[in-house]
């Protein structure tokens, strides 16, 4: 089989030169207000030159409740849009990376410090806020979340459309919907958080029903030409939680939803998670769930290997391959496995004469 890394492949209406993706990567680096920084423009203008076909911006909160720490990033005012467009506007140049943004809830583990500052949770009135579950079941060590009535979820509801509709005045070419780790939309899909007996709780079916509904919604307000896909956990690791299995019905019924990908991430529902970390640890979850779905999968999780990462591609076990903390390390990663895998890209012209093949070229 050739090599897949660097060919190009279409996702919903997008078309990318090749199937490397910047994993989504909370950086806390608002000033308190949501709005995107210094440091944004700094990082994912830095990531659209990677030659990563996609860049997906980080966890980008749709209420001020739903940040995971006061420093997140939002997108629940149109005040948001601006310091978000400017980063997309620059990234649009030739050869850049297409810009995609996480549209993000954090649920029953929302308002804790960032990472660097010990990451411990903050009740209100020191510095964090009340926090909302899927059900009041609480996060183990962790205050109970409310559990929302319908009115309230309408309002969710209405929350994920809005930042949706700025995301797109934003410039964004793809909305990836934040259905992981044990945030908001999660606790519907996982029994382990989602202790409801109405409509939205109880078996399979209830508790896929919100998270099914926000996408709904979603995929009619945004247009096909561009992109729309989830991230999900695969598995919670946790016997009696969610299981690929489970994943497989939800990707199913995404499918039939118009869903353009599913990304398979893994846990964050449960400390109790057993998880055997290693290279391609989840790739099983993302095979699992194309073959069985029959729909476009992005691999995440230690696979910044070149070989492994293309090899994923050529056993047909993802569309695409998205690299998180190998591309902060290195955030010309792309380049490097370009050379490995003997592929061809492109990179900014301001740029070409770095290539080993350039250097030697007369100035
Ligand atoms: C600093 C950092 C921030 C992260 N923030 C997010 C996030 O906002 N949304 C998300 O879905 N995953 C997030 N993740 C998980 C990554 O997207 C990725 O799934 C994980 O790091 C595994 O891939 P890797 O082995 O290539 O790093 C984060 C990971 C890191 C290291």
């Amino acid at each position: 089989m050739p090599d897949l890394l660097f060919e190009p492949v279409t996702l919903g209406g997008l078309e990318l030169p090749n199937r490397i993706v910047v994993s989504p990567m909370a950086q806390y680096s608002s000033e308190g207000d949501g709005k995107a920084t210094d440091w944004h423009l700094m990082h994912y203008g830095n990531l659209s030159v990677s030659g990563a076909a996609l860049v997906v911006f980080e966890a980008t909160a749709i209420l001020p409740e739903g940040r995971v720490s006061p420093r997140c990033l939002g997108i629940w005012d149109d005040a948001q849009i601006e310091g978000l467009k400017r980063i997309v506007d620059f990234a649009r140049r030739p050869n850049g990376a297409k810009m995609g943004i996480q549209l993000a809830h954090a649920g029953r583990k929302a308002s804790v410090a960032p990472p660097w500052q010990g990451g411990d949770a903050l009740l209100p009135g020191e510095g964090g806020w009340e926090i909302w579950g899927a059900s009041d079941c609480p996060y183990p060590g962790r205050v109970a979340p409310i559990m929302p009535d319908a009115d309230h979820l309408e309002n969710i509801a209405q929350a994920y459309l809005s930042a949706l509709r700025r995301a797109e005045l934003a410039g964004f070419d793809l909305v990836e919907l934040h259905c992981a780790h044990g945030y908001f939309l999660n606790n519907f899909l996982s029994p382990i958080s989602n202790t409801r007996n109405d409509e939205w709780g109880g078996d399979l079916e209830g508790r896929l029903r919100y998270p099914l509904e926000i996408f709904r919604r979603l995929r009619a307000a945004w247009p096909q030409t561009r992109a729309l896909g989830i991230r999900i956990s695969g598995t919670d690791w946790v016997e009696g939680g969610w299981t690929v299995e489970d994943s497989v019905v939800f990707a199913r019924a995404l499918k039939a939803e118009g869903c353009d990908y599913v990304a398979l991430s893994s846990g964050g529902s449960s400390p109790d998670q057993k998880i055997t970390v290693g290279p391609g640890y989840q790739v099983p979850l993302s095979a699992q769930v194309r073959r069985e779905a029959d729909i476009p999968t992005i691999a995440v999780g230690m696979l910044s290997e070149p070989e492994l990462a293309n090899d994923v591609l050529v056993r047909g076990d993802a569309d695409l391959i998205a690299i998180g903390r190998g591309m902060l390390f290195n955030p010309r990663w792309a380049w490097h496995a370009c050379q490995t895998l003997d592929g061809t890209m492109r990179v900014a012209d301001q740029y070409l004469r770095c290539h080993p093949s350039m250097r030697n070229l007369p100035r």
